[in-house]
């Protein structure tokens, strides 16, 4: 295992779009558990293959406290079931330091693949249902600043670079 570089706003690598994976094999679970120890080593609760440079369609979460609930989706789709948004205070591995708040529908259902190549579905609210939608984001080329106004984004810009 080996603990990836993340990629730090504004790297124009975090805009590029993921492909799907074709099949599970070796090289995925590898991928998989580097993802998962670069996580847990930055202190965050999902990521994006995306943010490790790594462009194919894989997400790695954990959201419990004590590390028990590890996650893996694989080409992960989402349709809403509820439009209702709920405000979140959202942060990002590659944007540390910088919490906003998002407005996000709060009940999805997920479709995606596990570690195994086996496909999955998976009912989201809450916490879960905000994660798999910004870190689908990720695999898209979308950062949570971009649901920002202009200034504040140009703001967070700025304080970016500077570090
Ligand atoms: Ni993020």
């Amino acid at each position: 295992m080996a603990i990836l570089p993340i990629l730090k706003y504004p790297d124009p690598r975090l805009r590029n779009k993921a492909r799907e994976v074709q099949t599970v094999n070796k090289k995925t679970q590898s991928l998989i558990d580097d993802m998962f120890e670069t996580m847990i080593d930055a202190k965050g609760i999902g990521l994006a293959a995306t943010q490790v440079d790594v462009h194919k369609r894989v997400i790695v979460m954990d959201l419990s406290e004590d590390r028990s609930d590890p996650r893996v989706f694989i080409n992960p789709s989402i349709e809403v079931l509820d439009e209702t948004t709920q405000p979140y205070d959202e942060g990002c591995l590659s944007i540390p330091g910088v919490y906003e708040t998002v407005e996000r529908p709060n009940h999805v259902m997920i479709t995606a693949t596990d570690r195994n190549g086996d496909i999955f579905n998976e009912e989201a609210t809450g916490l879960l249902a905000v994660c798999i939608q910004h870190e689908i984001d990720h695999l898209d080329g979308k950062l949570f600043v971009d649901y920002l106004s202009n200034l504040k984004r140009q703001l967070i810009r700025k304080k970016m670079k500077k570090i």
